[in-house]
């Protein structure tokens, strides 16, 4: 994949801005990258906080040779080059709660927001990446449940170093998907403590439901056993790790 980084200092959303080079004719491999986001979208249409140098805000334009119905695994393939790009620049242990949050000692350290778009060539998929790089400006809600890279590691992060880490795991972990979805599968539940085993709280649209995860579908779906021995097949919600006590 060729990489093209295109920066800004101040931008609505740096998926919005690939989205419309993807509409544009934008190649795979085109990043969007903004020192400041004002309007940075999360996932559930919530807002990605997104002060300036605060985070890294990331967009990738993707246009995958997958099947359909495989599309949901991009989500899980970027988790796992974000994962990785991390934990060997920063030389921090992450963990990755379903679907692609990016987690250290239970805190969100990197949020990712994947989005289709149709195009004149072809699909196109945008993956957003938010990294918190400093936590001094987090608002106090977030305080409790999210961390930075400056609060783990204790220095401000060198994001001229840290860009090309994130683009070769991202290029790696992208070409296994093209080759062989299963690799990313395994990949993605080796480095998630949410695949197998855990207890969980999940919010849906209309309920929420309580079980234990026993793996990821073909396509990234989450299986949980519920209390009745029922296995729900969940393809999008909020997962929350319950705690014993
Ligand atoms: C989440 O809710 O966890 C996903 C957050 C994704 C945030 C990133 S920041 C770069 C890109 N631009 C956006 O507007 N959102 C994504």
């Amino acid at each position: 994949m060729n990489f093209t980084i295109l920066p800004f200092d101040k931008i609505d959303s740096t998926n919005t801005e690939a989205i419309n080079q993807a509409k544009r004719g934008a190649e795979e491999g085109l990043c969007i990258v903004a020192r400041e986001q004002t309007a940075g979208r999360g996932r559930h249409g919530r807002t990605w906080i997104s002060a300036k140098d605060a985070g890294l805000y990331f967009s990738l334009v993707l246009r995958p040779k997958i099947e359909t119905h495989l599309l949901p695994l991009i989500t899980l393939m970027t988790a796992v080059a974000a994962h990785n790009a991390i934990e060997n620049a920063f030389k921090i242990e992450c963990d990755i709660k379903w679907v692609n949050d990016i987690h250290v000692g239970g805190k969100k350290i990197c949020g990712i927001l994947a989005e289709t778009v149709e195009t004149e060539k072809d699909l196109a998929v945008i993956v957003g990446i938010g990294i918190n790089l400093k936590s001094s400006n987090f608002p106090p809600e977030l305080a409790e449940t999210a961390t930075s890279i400056e609060n783990e590691t204790g220095a401000t992060p060198n994001l001229e170093k840290f860009l090309p880490i994130l683009t070769s795991f991202l290029e790696k972990y992208c070409d296994l998907l093209y080759e062989d979805a299963e690799k990313i599968r395994k990949e993605w539940s080796s480095r998630s403590s949410y695949a197998f085993g855990k207890s969980v709280k999940i919010k849906l649209e209309n309920e929420t439901i309580y079980g234990i995860t026993r793996g990821i579908e073909e396509n990234g779906a989450l299986r949980l056993e519920l209390e009745t021995g029922e296995v729900r097949i969940i393809h999008a919600g909020d997962v929350e790790q319950l705690r014993n006590i």
